[in-house]
């Protein structure tokens, strides 16, 4: 930013004010000749503002990356799970290989040392929009390792059948379904 204004107290200076004068004559009378021209001047400097502002946001508050970072993870469990459950449901054809993979890709990620992107404090009631974390995960943390446990061991059964067949994939993966939805049911907000 002080870079910015820098910039323009040296062009206050430097450029007469006659200049200033053409340059905003030639300014306008380029607007007129190609308003497509001047769209994206005005686009590519709102995006530019935009990038400064949200990274500015970033770097002022951590917080910010941890909530990103376990959505993230998130994120690649339902990239995994959701093609598992179509399978189950008969929605796309049943593919052993790809099964395993995705039900490896959950077992993987039960072992990504992600706890501290939980960290007190990043909860809806201090993040609201940003997060749909209840701020009640903090008071009960056992409840949440138990959902935690169940989901584990959830992922354990399947993996060990989810290349096994369309019946075997189907045996468990109620119980993978069961685990995400049991606890979102009690930590996550309805959006
Ligand atoms: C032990 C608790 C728990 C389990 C198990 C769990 N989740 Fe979540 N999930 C959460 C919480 C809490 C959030 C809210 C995170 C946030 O917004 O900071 C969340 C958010 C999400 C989101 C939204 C992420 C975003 O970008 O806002 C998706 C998608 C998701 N979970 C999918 C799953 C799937 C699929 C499973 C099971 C395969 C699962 N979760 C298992 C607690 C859990």
């Amino acid at each position: 930013m002080s870079f910015v204004m820098e910039s323009c107290t040296i062009k206050r200076v430097i450029l007469s004010p006659l200049s200033r004068v053409t340059a905003r004559r030639r300014l306008s009378r380029s607007i007129q000749e190609s308003p497509m021209k001047f769209f994206r001047l005005t686009f590519s400097l709102g995006l530019a503002a935009l990038l400064l502002v949200s990274q500015s946001a970033f770097a002022d508050d951590p917080n910010l990356y941890l909530i990103k970072a376990r959505q993230g993870e998130m994120q690649v469990r339902a990239f995994s799970a959701a093609p598992l459950f179509d399978m189950a449901k008969g929605k796309v054809p049943y593919d052993a290989d790809r099964a395993a993979a995705l039900a490896n890709n959950l077992l993987v990620l039960t072992r990504v040392d992600i706890g501290a992107a939980w960290a007190p404090g990043t909860g809806k009631d201090k993040y609201p929009g940003k997060t749909t974390a209840k701020p009640d995960i903090w008071d009960n943390l056992d409840e949440v390792q138990k959902h935690g446990q169940e989901y584990d061991a959830a992922v354990n059964e399947l993996v060990k059948v989810a290349g096994g067949g369309l019946d075997a994939l189907r045996s468990k993966i109620g119980d993978l379904g069961q685990a995400c939805k049991g606890c979102h049911d009690d930590f996550r907000e309805k959006e």
